[in-house]
């Protein structure tokens, strides 16, 4: 069963583009090509990292991510005369914060994928420390960024990101901002001189669906990943107004004054990071043999999906400080620590077509309809591709196979496309220049990679405004689903969120049924009692989220109210004029209201919702 876990392991990595690592000796590249490949990796990996690190909107997964590094590895290895070593890479480095440098430098992970590679680690260190009792513990591999926090005489003086291990960005104020993390150390335990303490800032997984709900609200692109939001919400200009909040756990030390001091071993570390009030690792597992690490290893995949927080695997460190001096690093990788990842979810599958969305806004997303697959207890259909310029890049044509995994668990990806099963037939898609649902001619914004259809009257646009209206966070107009919304558009019944409230007058039992009918009348009369702002947010205007949809309703009293809002009302100067709106949502709300017809919109509404109480 083991072996052939691994073996499937490797036909994934192969599917990811790991070809040469597992391919025999008489299959070996050239130095020449070797050299080519290098090449191109290097080129590859910078530009993934850049998306990463710098844009903090990854493209591909992890697993795909790794894989390219280690074909670059192995590669560097069987060739070192091509192996030129770049520490001058700025890591994690964003060019807007200050530089500061590392006392001690934050080493990175060796990394297991299989059983076997994890017991031939373990083997290994026991056998380097003489075969003398050694205590491993095991941690969760949190998936957000790492920082290094000083202490000085018990005050937190600086938190600075990874970097690249030597010097990193100097993250402080935005730290404080963002983290629950005392200022200064409980005295549960006396603190030293000087202590780096190493921990990661992450994002809970209910943070990233509170925030993307939000995004989604005002017409924005959600993240994939609560990496990517912890990475863009650590780095942002001004962290305190997002309102936007972070964790962060410790699980290590740098440097200590005076460094008899430090921790004498991971399990004191732990100990001290509870008597000094931060926040621990509340979920590590002792274990003395690779037997019981295996195990543990598998209890704690398999409560993982219960976490509050993001992983990708387990680390595991060998407990005692002293047995990690003898053990000491090769290059930046400690021997006395190891990540185990886990492969995240993944199944293969074939593109069936490539459709068009059109959102609410006008922006029109390339989708991947799939030949159905189960992945994670549920079935995925379609995959979200971003926009044009992805699927021209990575060069996807219909009838692909492709490897499909949920990027941070959650949203489906396509992580990898296998060009050596590509039909012959199948040629690069060719982006549709006109709205599929309204046929006006799509439009794109010099240097956006978004494509739009400028159509206000569009079909699909008012589709999914519609849909937009009803949902939970807005109206909540329970039962009035896609289907449904689509037949009453047909009709010509629903034109705008006002007509939901006037379908009394309309046969609806022709259409959905009687039993329907009653529901959906009752579900409407429902939602007369929504909050003012939630119908507010449910207009769907660029920029307004929840925030903004109150303090208008605070300004303004009702709708009626905010219907007549004039431009001076909302801005003085080109500023907004109150609290708790941006100058984007107070413009966007002009521009709605007095370009694009909000204004009745709104009165209708607000008509609708008093004709029958
Ligand atoms: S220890 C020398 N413990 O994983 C050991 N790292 O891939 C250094 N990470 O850069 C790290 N959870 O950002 C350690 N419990 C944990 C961790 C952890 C997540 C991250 C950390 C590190 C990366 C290496």
């Amino acid at each position: 069963m083991k072996t052939t876990f691994d073996r499937w392991r490797r036909v994934l990595a192969c599917t990811l583009g790991l070809g040469w690592q597992v391919m025999g000796a008489a299959d070996a590249p050239s130095a020449e090509d070797a050299s080519a490949r290098l090449r191109q990796l290097r080129a590859e990996i910078a530009h993934h990292d850049e998306l990463y690190f710098k844009k903090a909107a990854p493209e591909i997964s992890d697993a795909a991510y790794d894989a390219l590094k280690r074909e670059l590895r192995a590669l560097e290895q069987r060739f070192p005369q091509l192996a030129a070593r770049d520490l001058s890479d700025g890591g994690d480095r964003t060019g807007a914060f200050a530089t500061a440098t590392h006392r001690r430098r934050m080493q990175g992970l060796g990394k297991t994928y299989t059983e076997a590679e994890l017991r031939a680690f373990l083997a290994k260190t026991r056998r380097a420390l003489g075969h003398e009792p050694v205590a491993f513990v095991l941690e969760p591999k949190y998936d957000g960024l790492a920082i290094s926090v000083t202490y000085e005489r018990g005050r937190l003086v600086r938190a600075v990101t990874r970097g690249n291990g030597l010097e990193g960005d100097d993250v402080t104020a935005n730290f404080l901002a963002l983290c629950d993390v005392p200022r200064q150390l409980a005295p549960g335990a006396p603190a030293p001189e000087l202590i780096e303490l190493r921990g990661e800032v992450f994002m809970t997984y209910a943070e990233f669906k509170r925030i993307n709900a939000e995004i989604e609200a005002v017409g924005g692109e959600r993240f994939a990943h609560p990496r990517n939001l912890a990475a863009g919400t650590l780095k942002q200009a001004r962290p305190a107004a997002s309102g936007r909040r972070l964790s962060v756990v410790f699980y290590g030390w740098g440097a200590v004054e005076p460094a008899a001091r430090a921790p004498a071993s991971q399990r004191d570390l732990h100990r001290l990071v509870r008597a000094w009030g931060l926040p621990g690792v509340d979920e590590a597992r002792v274990v003395a043999t690779e037997d019981e690490a295996w195990r543990a290893v598998a209890e704690l995949g398999a409560q993982r999906a219960r976490w509050p927080f993001p992983t990708d695997g387990v680390v595991i460190k060998v407990d005692d400080a002293a047995q990690r001096e003898a053990l000491g690093a090769t290059d930046d990788l400690p021997r006395w620590a190891i990540a185990y990842k886990f492969v995240p979810a993944q199944a293969i599958t074939r593109v069936r077509a490539i459709t068009l969305q059109v959102g609410r806004t006008g922006v029109v997303t390339p989708v991947a309809e799939i030949e159905p697959v189960r992945l994670g207890g549920s079935t995925i259909r379609r995959v979200s591709l971003h926009n044009r310029e992805e699927i021209a890049r990575r060069d996807l044509r219909i009838g692909d196979a492709v490897t499909v995994e949920r990027a941070g668990e959650i949203i489906p990806v396509i992580a990898g496309i296998d060009r050596t099963r590509r039909p012959p037939a199948a040629v690069p898609f060719v982006f549709p220049s006109a709205c599929p649902s309204c046929g006006a001619v799509l439009s794109a914004e010099a240097g956006q990679a978004a494509v739009r259809c400028p159509n206000r009257a569009c079909p699909g646009r008012l589709q999914r405004r519609l849909e937009h209206f009803a949902s939970d966070d807005c109206a909540n107009l329970d039962g009035f689903g896609p289907g449904v919304i689509e037949k009453l558009v047909a009709r010509g019944w629903l034109r705008e969120p006002a007509d939901f409230f006037r379908l009394e007058e309309v046969p609806l039992a022709e259409v959905v049924g009687g039993k329907s009918a009653a529901k959906l009348r009752a579900s409407a009369a429902r939602a007369r009692d929504r909050e003012s702002w939630r119908l507010v947010l449910g207009l769907g205007v660029p920029g307004v989220g929840p925030g903004a949809a109150k303090a208008l309703v605070r300004r303004f009293g009702d709708l009626e109210g905010v219907a007549g809002a004039a431009e001076s009302d909302l801005l003085a100067g080109g500023r907004p004029r109150f609290e708790g709106l941006s100058e984007a949502a107070a413009k966007s709300l002009v521009a709605f209201l007095d370009e694009e017809g909000g204004r009745d919109t709104l009165r209708r509404l607000s008509a609708a919702l008093v004709a029958r109480r």
